[in-house]
């Protein structure tokens, strides 16, 4: 537990459901004051929502697009309505599927960066300008992946949008760095989240995936969720513009165990 998340307001992007509402759930548990978005599940937020209550937080869902500006500065607005101010923005909404990239469309490519990397530069945006505003210091963190680093072929829209936000992650960091305002992105690998449980639930997938990561087992939703609370907290207050790797070693080059090469 970290106490001086307590009553702050955070925003989390895409709360519904896997690690958006694991992040808001530990935010409960941080009784900070939690704006749940949702696209498309209201049941997913508001499930979300009660569980962050029970936790010992507030909280409010709202429905929002965040590859719109509209939708973002609804999401703003609503955080100032009902909690008066702003503390924490997640940019964690995020989607990911597989084409062969000679096969990839135009719109597909559009959906997925619109979604995953303008998503995070509208989110950021809004969120600076409200902190430089009010000459406070802030909190941002964005959704990343080990797909910022590792290439992952049939997935290039995915991967761009990952690696697109590294560098605007560091490039914002260290621009807002003299304002007090701190931003990071978290690296999850493979986690059990939604996204990946069709491919998780072929026994012979998900042993393609754990001989992947030195830990040996997938990650739980609730170990990004804590990282998620560490950069948001003071306890992190010289960190600006990692990229914080959740994922068991799946970034450390695997192959290479026991001196293959
Ligand atoms: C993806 C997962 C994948 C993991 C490791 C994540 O970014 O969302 O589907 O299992 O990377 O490849």
């Amino acid at each position: 537990m970290f106490s001086d998340l307590s009553h702050k307001v955070v925003v989390v992007t895409g709360g519904s459901k896997g690690l958006g509402s694991a992040i808001a759930r530990r935010f409960g548990k941080e009784n900070m004051k939690v704006v749940i978005n949702y696209h498309t599940d209201a049941a997913g937020a508001q499930q979300t929502a009660e569980q962050v209550i029970a936790a010992g937080g507030q909280a409010i869902t709202v429905q929002a697009d965040v590859s719109t500006e509209d939708g973002i500065h609804t999401l703003c607005d609503m955080a100032l309505q009902t909690f008066g101010d702003l503390d924490v923005w997640v940019n964690n909404a995020g989607m990911e599927n597989q084409h062969a990239t000679h096969q990839l469309t135009l719109a597909e490519w559009q959906r997925v960066i619109n979604v995953n990397l303008t998503g995070v530069f509208l989110g950021t945006q809004t969120a600076l300008n409200y902190f430089v505003k009010k000459n406070k210091a802030g909190n941002i963190i964005n959704m990343s992946s080990v797909h910022e680093q590792i290439p992952w072929p049939t997935f290039a829209h995915y991967a761009a949008s990952k690696g697109g936000i590294k560098l605007f992650t560091q490039t914002v960091a260290m621009e807002y760095a003299a304002r007090h305002i701190r931003i990071n992105a978290i690296g999850p690998g493979a986690i059990n989240t939604p996204i990946n449980a069709v491919k998780f639930a072929d026994p012979q997938q998900l042993q393609t995936t754990i001989a992947m990561i030195p830990m040996q087992r997938i990650g739980d939703p609730d170990e990004v969720a804590a990282a998620a609370a560490w950069l948001a907290s003071s306890e992190s207050s010289y960190v600006t513009g990692v990229t914080l790797m959740v994922d068991g070693g799946m970034t450390l080059y695997p192959a290479f165990q026991g001196g293959n090469g």
